[in-house]
């Protein structure tokens, strides 16, 4: 009888020491400053690495599953992204902006995209890669877009291309897709056009532009385009274009009714802090961890701190 209490005590006090260790264990796990929430998705995600197409995108519109996609320019952010489980990285000319400090993206050269893009490229292995196609290298005629989009394509080995606009480039777009290579579209703010709109306030409000962005929207998709990006129009707009489209729409301001968000990854990290947007989460505030780091590291060298003892041959 003694030896079964023993037995019986000794039980209870493995059982309460596993629970102990085990709950520790995931607080040990979490992330000091953001917790991970993990979708369903994310969960299935964590096998097999299968890589992300136009097919995958499609089938995720007729499922509902909503689209993550962010920019990306570089290796070692888009090896994160993908490690992340992004669906999409967009090398966007955004570049012109957060990666080369331009005040438009209209100075962005082919090649440096190219440059961009193949970088990213190398980074990933199941994100979706599409490359905006600059300022200036679609728009005059269809020959020099589709020279442009084949060199996007053979030079950094994306998946596809974006194209700003909607009936004005339509002859591009249907090259460029005749050629075997996904588009992608964008209606809306489209940035390269600043200089027309004058001014980076919310698109289409008016009946005439939520018109024309409506019949664009039928003419891409019927053109062949596999998504469209929406850029900074009213929510119900945003989502009147989703309902009517069997392919995947991409809003950045766009509201919660279309089929996937896209941010720019500086602003939504907080490296960029001048551009504040409504359409904007930050999930960080990168640019004070960076500066307080590189302030450490300062005064480190300057007070002989380090290198210390471990820190040198
Ligand atoms: O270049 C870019 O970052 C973009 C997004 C704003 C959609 O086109």
């Amino acid at each position: 009888m003694y030896r079964l209490i023993l037995i019986l005590c000794s039980f209870v006090c493995f059982l309460s020491a596993s629970t102990f260790i085990k709950s520790n264990d995931s607080q040990s796990h979490a992330h000091p400053k953001l917790l991970i929430k993990k979708s369903k998705s994310m969960i299935a995600k964590t096998g097999v690495v299968s890589k992300i197409t136009t097919h995958v995108l499609q089938e995720m519109k007729l499922k509902g599953e909503k689209i993550s996609m962010l920019t990306g320019y570089d290796f070692s952010m888009a090896r994160l992204l993908d490690k992340a489980g992004i669906d999409v990285i967009l090398v966007g000319d955004s570049a012109s902006n957060v990666m080369a400090g331009f005040s438009s993206t209209l100075p962005i050269t082919l090649d440096h995209m190219i440059y961009h893009a193949s970088s990213v490229v190398r980074a990933v292995h199941r994100a979706f890669v599409v490359v905006d196609m600059p300022f200036g290298t679609y728009q005059g005629n269809w020959k020099e877009a589709l020279s442009s989009a084949i060199r996007i394509m053979k030079e950094s080995g994306a998946d596809a291309v974006k194209l700003e606009g909607g009936v004005e480039i339509i002859e591009s777009v249907e090259r460029i897709l005749s050629a075997g290579i996904p588009v992608m579209g964008h209606l809306g703010l489209t940035p390269q056009s600043i200089h027309k709109f004058g001014t980076y306030v919310v698109r289409a409000t008016e009946e005439r532009e939520a018109r024309k962005l409506v019949e664009d929207s039928r003419l891409l998709e019927k053109a062949g385009c596999f998504a469209i990006v929406l850029e900074k129009i009213p929510a119900r707009l945003g989502e009147e274009v989703a309902r009517n489209s069997k392919i995947p729409i991409i809003g950045i301001g766009a509201g919660k009714g279309v089929d996937g968000q896209v941010l720019v990854l500086h602003d939504m990290l907080g490296i960029t802090m001048e551009f504040s947007p409504r359409f904007l989460r930050r999930y960080m505030n990168l640019s004070e961890d960076i500066v307080a780091a590189v302030q450490n590291y300062i005064v480190d060298v300057k007070t002989l701190d380090f290198p210390n003892a471990r820190e040198q041959y």
